[in-house]
């Protein structure tokens, strides 16, 4: 049959599949995430003067908060590093202590070790997932270990049977980071309280967001006291604190304040109300697309761990083989996809290990103390280099981001498989362009 020009990829001169340039590719989606709705919660919470402290649309968020996570406790805090912080701060991690974290996360789940005086310990994830490999985490795990990170990145979920057997063994709490997996489950249980503490992001671009916000959840009695011991300034004794421990430092705590705004919990209250909806579209949208990736070689949906159920869907990726595609690179797929008008992007976040502050070190608090000192700075930190996470390297290298779309326009996950399918039809032509 012969090609014309409009079956060429746009990138060789056709017609692109959807008319939007790449910039315009949000207007694929109708989904508008702040309404009138959140507009008319903060304005009338700012009319009461409701704008600090443990207010009761505060209160009330916790409270459903965990009775939807069904957790014993429940805090909201000022971000999901907040959140991260608390949470490590509650499990008693401290100097000299380590924390095993993926290499392939942003910064901010590891980032409050640093603050605690201790040490990133980074691992592979699984090149099928992209999520923690629990294998690899066996392996870090010394001594010194006092945390994992289990990070259900993009909304897919972590392998939680085999982190939390590797809890038992070891004794080593896991901390749930779920920032970009609200209302994902696994074995019909929240994330969030599978592991010993669980911590969330409403930061604005999250599934469920407040502005800014974040919230750390726990059955632990202990790790919910030091949350509030660490940042609730002012506010614990009405949270009814369990046991007597730090009574005598009540209601200060440690005078460092982590508490919510509470206009964005106000906010983030109404988003909670759409979230399942918001969920359910995301994920008729991605599956429908990974449904129709089998018919195309060289693309495969991302893995998930049986018992799984994603939520949040922060990121949509496929992962692409550029050798089953004529040799068509990574980079110039998705080029060549933006080019048919379909936003697709690259890997997502600058692997840990990769960046100057891990790989290279830094005193963080001057006169060789903290936790990435190398023993020019006085330290024993070894840093990492290139290469030395070569699973999760390779696999990072093939991820391509599609748009997550929650109320897409009609057909478009046959036009976003029609993208693909043409561009991975001429690969080969592409592949000598480049
Ligand atoms: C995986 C992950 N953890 C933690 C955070 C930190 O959340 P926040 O920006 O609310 O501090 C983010 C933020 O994007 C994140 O993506």
């Amino acid at each position: 049959m012969a090609t014309t020009t409009q079956d060429l990829p746009a990138a060789l001169g056709g017609a692109p599949v959807f008319v939007q340039t790449a910039r315009e590719s949000d207007t694929l989606d109708r989904w508008r995430q702040i309404t009138e709705e959140e507009a008319q919660v903060a304005y009338d919470m700012t009319l009461r003067n409701e704008l600090s402290g443990g207010t009761p649309v505060v209160r009330e968020f916790e409270q459903m908060w965990r009775e939807r996570h069904d957790t014993r406790f429940a805090i909201t805090v000022i971000n999901g590093t907040a959140a991260l912080h608390s949470a490590m701060f509650g499990l008693g991690v401290g100097p000299g202590d380590e924390v095993i974290c993926p290499t392939y996360t942003w910064i901010c789940s590891v980032s409050p070790a640093l603050m605690l005086m201790a040490k990133p310990v980074f691992c592979e994830s699984d090149p099928e997932t992209l999520l923690i490999d629990p294998d690899d985490v066996r392996r870090c795990i010394t001594p010194r270990t006092k945390a994992i990170l289990a990070v259900h990145l993009w909304g897919n979920v972590c392998d939680m049977d085999a982190l939390m057997e590797i809890s038992r063994d070891t004794g080593v709490p896991v901390i749930e980071d779920c920032s970009h997996a609200h209302g994902a489950t696994y074995g019909g249980r929240p994330c969030g309280s599978i592991g010993q503490v669980g911590a969330w992001s409403l930061q604005g671009s999250k599934p469920a967001s407040g502005g800014e916000g974040g919230v750390v959840a726990t059955n632990d009695v202990q790790a919910f006291e030091r949350a509030c011991l660490i940042g609730q300034v002012n506010r614990v004794a009405g949270l009814d604190l369990v046991t007597d421990n730090y009574e005598h430092l009540q209601p200060l705590g440690l005078g460092i304040k982590f508490r919510a705004h509470p206009l964005g919990i106000g906010i983030a209250s109404v988003q909670m109300n759409k979230l399942d909806e918001l969920n359910a579209r995301r994920s008729a949208y991605i599956e429908a697309v990974e449904a129709g990736l089998g018919d195309l070689p060289g693309v495969e949906p991302m893995g998930v761990y049986p018992g799984a159920e994603r939520g949040g869907f922060y990121g949509f990726f496929v992962r692409y083989d550029a050798e089953k595609a004529n040799g068509l690179s990574t980079d110039r797929f998705i080029a060549a996809l933006r080019e048919e008008g379909l936003g697709a992007r690259g890997n997502g976040y600058p692997l840990l290990h990769r960046l100057p502050l891990f790989a290279d070190g830094f005193d963080i608090f001057t006169e060789g103390r903290g936790p990435l000192c190398t023993p020019e700075m006085g330290g024993d930190y070894q840093g990492y280099s290139d290469g030395d996470f070569p699973v999760t390297e390779a696999a990072v290298s093939r991820l391509v981001f599609l748009p997550v779309l929650s109320d897409p326009v009609e057909d478009a996950p046959q036009r976003t498989l029609a993208a693909l399918s043409k561009v991975l039809r001429h690969s080969e032509a592409l592949a000598r362009t480049a």
